[in-house]
This record gives C-alpha cells, sequence and structure tokens, in this order.
C-alpha cells in the first residue's frame, strides 16, 4: 500500500505493548499532542484537553486502576485524551465528543509511528470504573471526561507491522 510517507506510517502503525523504557523528549511529547490538537472535531470546537505524563510516581499510581493498560510501565510516558463537556456540542447527550477525541487519538498514534515511537490507545472511556479512576487520579474536575490512556515510548521492534486490508469488507455502491 505505502507509495507516499503518510500512507507508510498508517500502515506500518501497531499498537506497541514492549518498550525500551528509554525516555522521550518533552519537544517529542509536544509534536504529538500537537498532532492530536491538528484533528477534526464537531463544529470546530476542540474541546479537549491532553494531560501527558512523565512522571513515574504518578504513571505508576494510574496503572493500579488501569487493568489494561499495564504497558505504560515500560513505556514510560503516557498521554491522558479528554473533553471539557462544557465545550462539546452537545455535551454528553450526543457522542460527537468521543469522534473528536478518537481522531485526535489516532492522530496521535500515527505522529508517534512516524517519529519511531510507539504507543498504544488505551481505554477509559466507556468504563465508568476507569474514568473515575482516571480522574481522581489525575485530579481532572468533574466536566472533563478521559476517554484514553495513550501509552508512549520507544519501541523494541518486536510488535511488527501487519497488513489488514480484507477484500471481503469492501463493497462498491451498495451492500453486497
Ligand atoms: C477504543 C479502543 C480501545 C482500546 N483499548 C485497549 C486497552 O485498554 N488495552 C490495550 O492493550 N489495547 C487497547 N486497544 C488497542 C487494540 O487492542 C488494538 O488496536 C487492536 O488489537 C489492533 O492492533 P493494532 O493496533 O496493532 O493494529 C484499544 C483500541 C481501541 C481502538
Amino acid at each position: 500500500m505505502a507509495v507516499n510517507p503518510v500512507l507508510e506510517t498508517i500502515a506500518n502503525r501497531r499498537s506497541i505493548r514492549r518498550y525500551t523504557g528509554r525516555p522521550v523528549s518533552r519537544q517529542d511529547l509536544e509534536t504529538l499532542v500537537r498532532a492530536g490538537m491538528a484533528a477534526p472535531s464537531s463544529r470546530d470546537t476542540r474541546h479537549w484537553y491532553f494531560i501527558v505524563i512523565d512522571d513515574e510516581s504518578i504513571l505508576n499510581g494510574l496503572v493500579e486502576g488501569l487493568p489494561y493498560a499495564k504497558m505504560i510501565l515500560t513505556a514510560k510516558h503516557a498521554i491522558v485524551v479528554a473533553s471539557d463537556m462544557d465545550q462539546a456540542h452537545g455535551g454528553t447527550d450526543v457522542d460527537y465528543w468521543v469522534q473528536d477525541c478518537s481522531a485526535a487519538v489516532q492522530n496521535i498514534l500515527l505522529a508517534a509511528q512516524s517519529l519511531g515511537l510507539g504507543a498504544c490507545w488505551t481505554a477509559a472511556h466507556p468504563r465508568p470504573e476507569r474514568v473515575a479512576f482516571v480522574k481522581q487520579a489525575l485530579g481532572m474536575p468533574d466536566k472533563v471526561i478521559p476517554l484514553a490512556v495513550i501509552a508512549v515510548g520507544c519501541p523494541t521492534g518486536e510488535d511488527k507491522p501487519r497488513d489488514k486490508f480484507d477484500p471481503a469488507r469492501l463493497f462498491w455502491n451498495k451492500w453486497q
């Protein structure tokens, strides 16, 4: 599929769960957040917040309440993508905030791949117990909901890209 650098990045992205533990610079972490903020959002509301965590004790506390995010311990960094319900179009009554923040998460995953970093999307929303735990661990206000906690770090190279194209799932013009 890869015919240009963007498509190559998309094709080679994987969820990375094995990390070397080497630190990522704050400059690179900010680049990832800039990629997140470049995502589309409903009515261009840009209601998101990004909490970048590189403090080991905070990461350790966070992982205690996220059973499927243990890779964060070796990744050494996490980016929490959250939405301000007072600013999101429709608030919690419609799901646009989920799509908006998901687009931001995907931008971050691709930006990480493009920088030679590894990342893995781990879910907070829609699991109420995880949302509550992340909010409490990071001191987030009531009106803000965390969608995802993204592990970010330096990949060992063991998690290899796969070709996931499935022609049986492609229809032209109508359901076939
Ligand atoms: C909404 C969503 C939630 C996810 N939550 C987790 C998670 O909690 N823990 C985890 O290890 N991976 C999580 N993943 C990553 C998926 O397991 C991964 O994308 C899938 O296995 C496909 O692998 P790939 O990303 O390498 O293509 C999540 C992905 C999405 C889109």
